[in-house]
């Protein structure tokens, strides 16, 4: 669980006293906390969310409230979903690049 300090986009002001659930994204396994978005469990880990698709650059969200699309990203099921107003779930597994498929099991 990354705390204040580290090298991410989101900082949480206090670990929060919920049930941690495991996820991963782009195959790097997570622990986040029950009832963050895909967009928080990201964000708490790294700088940006996905890679933009129409220059090197990256995206992070923008509205963070379901209205810009700017932070689709893929579940291993196939469905395409905002980040910022999908919740995860355990065992939850993230694609960030549209582009990139899910290795074969
Ligand atoms: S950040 Fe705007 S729709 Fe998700």
């Amino acid at each position: 669980m990354r705390v204040m300090g580290m090298v991410h986009q989101f900082q949480r002001l206090q670990l929060p006293a919920r049930e941690v659930v495991r996820c991963a994204v782009d195959d790097m396994p997570l622990e986040v906390f029950a009832g963050d978005t895909v967009l928080t469990a990201v964000l708490t880990h790294r700088r940006n969310l996905r890679p933009f698709e129409f220059a090197d650059a990256a995206r992070a969200g923008f509205c963070l409230m379901g209205a810009c699309q700017d932070c689709w990203v893929h579940l291993e099921t196939g469905e395409r979903v905002r980040a910022c107003s999908t919740q995860v779930v355990e065992g939850m597994r993230i694609a960030t690049n549209l582009g990139r498929c899910f290795h074969a099991k």
